[in-house]
């Protein structure tokens, strides 16, 4: 049985394919990824696929029996990209796609849902069997930005009180890698988030605790933290569309308590103070 990984150059696919590679033999895996050259470290055979050059996939994923379609970073792009790797699955006699989408992508009011939507819809109209993980938001989308607040004396964002219920990379990769591994998952769809819900303030007393200085949260309206982001060198459609997805996120749109994904791992999720102690370690 082969296994193919898309996007194993990514953040979350190298996680994915090293938890992959605990289980399973690594003549089992081949990583499907734009620059062969970045996936010599994965210790797995790697093939060209790139989403916007559809004969790269089909070549690709000749004998592969599992695809695992990891979103496409590129967003805007991502429907059509996505189909070409759906359409380019099919051809070449994939069984299975499991497909990382976002929390709750039928109902979220988030402006990135729609991609999602669209392929989900394509994965299911595919006749292939399918599983979708519904990934909530990562905790280093946020653990990220400690080194800035850290320097400046304060977190921004526009989240207000909203709850989000965030998980590491780490975790959703073990999400993936126990899909992937292990049979009983055709036709599900897991939404998967963090046990752990807190809010930005919550975060920045948690980072205060540990750097053992206060560093407080500054709620700014949308337009206003969108214009910050762009001013420290985000391209505008990003920062509008982050400032958005924080509004969002005060009305609920990342909080879920659920529990599938700690379910899915066999363990809890990592807890924010962990995130927090490994952004600053
Ligand atoms: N849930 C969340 O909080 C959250 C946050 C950020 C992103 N995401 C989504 O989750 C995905 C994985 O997250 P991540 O942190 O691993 O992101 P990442 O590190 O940016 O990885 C994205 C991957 O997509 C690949 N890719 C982009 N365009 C491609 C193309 N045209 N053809 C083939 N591969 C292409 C990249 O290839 P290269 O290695 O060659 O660059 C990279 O491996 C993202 O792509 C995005 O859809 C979710």
């Amino acid at each position: 049985m082969t296994i193919a990984i898309t996007g194993a150059t990514g953040q979350l696919g190298r996680l994915i394919v090293s938890q992959l590679r605990a289980v399973l033999p690594a003549e089992a895996l081949v990583a499907l990824v734009r620059t062969p050259a970045k996936a010599e470290s994965l210790g797995i055979a790697a093939r060209e696929a790139d989403y916007t050059r559809p004969e790269t996939l089909r070549r690709a994923l000749a004998g592969v029996d599992t695809l695992l379609l990891i979103s496409s970073s590129e967003i805007g792009q991502r429907a059509t990209q996505h189909r070409n790797v759906i359409e380019a699955a099919k051809q070449a006699g994939v069984k299975r796609i499991v497909y990382t989408s976002l929390l709750r992508a039928d109902t979220s009011p988030l402006s990135l849902a729609q991609e999602h939507r669209e392929t989900e819809a394509m994965v299911k109209a595919s006749g292939l069997q399918f599983t979708i993980l519904r990934n909530g938001w990562y905790a280093e989308n946020y653990t990220g930005a400690i080194p800035g607040a850290l320097a400046n004396g304060a977190f921004i964002g526009s989240a207000g009180e909203g709850r989000i219920s965030a998980a590491s990379r780490a975790d959703y990769a073990a999400a993936a890698a126990a899909v992937l591994a292990s049979p009983g998952h055709e036709g599900r769809t897991y939404e998967l988030a963090g046990d752990e819900a807190w809010t930005l303030a919550g975060l920045a007393e948690e980072v205060s605790r540990q750097a053992g200085r206060a560093i407080p949260y500054r709620n700014l309206p949308e337009a206003d933290y969108a214009a910050a982001l762009s001013g420290l060198g985000l391209p505008d459609g990003l920062a509008r569309g982050l400032a958005s997805w924080d509004v969002e996120a005060s009305r609920g749109a990342l909080f879920d308590d659920g529990h599938e994904l700690s379910r899915l791992i066999g363990r809890p999720t990592t807890p924010l103070a962990v995130s927090v102690a490994r952004a600053l370690g």
